[in-house]
């Protein structure tokens, strides 16, 4: 085929892949990190109290309620909060205001994939960093000149989490550039660096409403940061999408806030069924990052990672697999309902002995 010649103006970008997310609901899902319960009851009734009519206008530009109950929740000054359609656009858009320097941002060289893309799009130049032989970031490496840094903490897909005292040695190693701490599976038992941001004015510390608040499917994400990075964002915002939260998911998230405890006794029965199935997978002669996440990260001797995928798929099971060298002896399992990690116990098992894998 010849090409258009109006083709040569195409940016060419090779995107982020997402897990898949099959038309069937009669699969069991491990392979998106979301939640595998509901979100607290209180956004039904959120939801069935939206009235259409008001649909027609827009909704507040600045997430301002949403941001207020977000403030609250955390101590802080709305004007240190910013909202948007999901953790990934407000990591978009905080790569896009705070990443512009010459000198290369730094990330791990396993870490959440999407930041090279967002790099790659944006003209940022970037170098990944490796990690130690055990997959931990170390806080040292990222003492080198950079034009800024972004660390996933808990990182993916290990799981693993770095302490506040790592977190601050890095933060004052980089008094001339922003830090972005990506906290999208913080409520899973790793400590927030949220509480370090009066102290810290180069630190943006992002968070999401898919996970320990089961709300993926509404696109939320927010942002803690002091006010003059918050001001930046708001204004990079401005230039690409005004009204990034609608009037639907702002409600729906001010209720997931409202419910304190549901969000709680949810996020303690997905840390005690992630330790239950990593005891069991232990058992089963697997090893495994420690992971501070709602996901495992899983490999064993002798072990075809991508043949138990396949395997597991056959029943019914996704889990996500990443071809990556260095890691793709690895499976990335999130962790579900009790029954589900039942099954897929079940299932790892029949293919341990079908293989003779002992
Ligand atoms: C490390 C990390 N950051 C951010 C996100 C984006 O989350 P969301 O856009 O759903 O808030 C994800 C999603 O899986 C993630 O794994």
């Amino acid at each position: 085929m010849t090409q258009k010649r109006w083709a040569k103006n195409f940016i060419r970008i090779e995107p982020y892949r997402a897990g898949e997310q099959p038309a069937s609901d009669d699969v069991i899902k491990l392979n998106a990190n979301e939640n595998p319960y509901p979100p607290a009851p209180g956004v039904e009734a959120a939801l069935r109290a939206v009235k259409t009519e008001g649909l027609r206008r827009y909704p507040q530009a600045d997430g301002t309620d949403l941001r207020r109950a977000l403030a609250a929740q955390h101590g802080l000054d709305p004007a240190c909060v910013f909202v948007a359609n999901g953790s990934d656009e407000v990591l978009a858009l905080a790569f896009r205001s705070f990443f512009n320097s010459k000198k290369p941002v730094l990330f791990p060289d396993v870490t959440y994939s999407f930041y090279p893309v967002w790099c790659e799009l944006f003209g940022i130049p970037y170098r990944r960093t490796a990690l130690d032989g055990d997959f931990r970031i170390r806080p040292q490496d990222y003492a080198a000149e950079n034009g800024g840094a972004v660390l996933a903490n808990p990182n993916a897909p290990t799981g693993i989490a770095l302490r506040p005292a790592e977190i601050e040695r890095i933060l004052s190693s980089n008094p001339a550039s922003v830090v972005i701490v990506d906290e999208a599976y913080v409520d899973f038992g790793a400590a927030s660096s949220v509480k370090l941001i009066s102290k810290y004015e180069n630190l943006l510390v992002t968070q999401s409403f898919s996970k320990g608040r089961a709300l993926a499917g509404l696109r939320l994400g927010m942002a803690f940061g002091c006010a003059e990075l918050i001001a930046v964002l708001g204004a990079v915002k401005n230039a690409f999408n005004s009204y990034p939260v609608d009037s639907v998911a702002a409600a729906a998230g001010i209720a997931s806030l409202a419910d304190g405890a549901y969000f709680a006794r949810r996020a303690a029965q997905v840390i005690a069924t992630r330790e239950r199935t990593a005891a069991a997978l232990h058992d089963m002669g697997f090893s495994m990052t420690d992971s501070a996440a709602n996901f495992l990260f899983v490999t064993r001797a002798g072990l075809d990672a991508a043949a138990l995928l396949a395997h597991l798929k056959g029943r019914g099971i996704l889990v996500r697999h990443f071809s990556q060298p260095g890691i793709d002896a690895y499976l990335r399992i999130t962790v579900g309902t009790d029954d589900e990690m039942r099954a897929l116990l079940k299932a790892v098992s029949d293919f341990l002995r079908e293989k003779e894998i002992r």
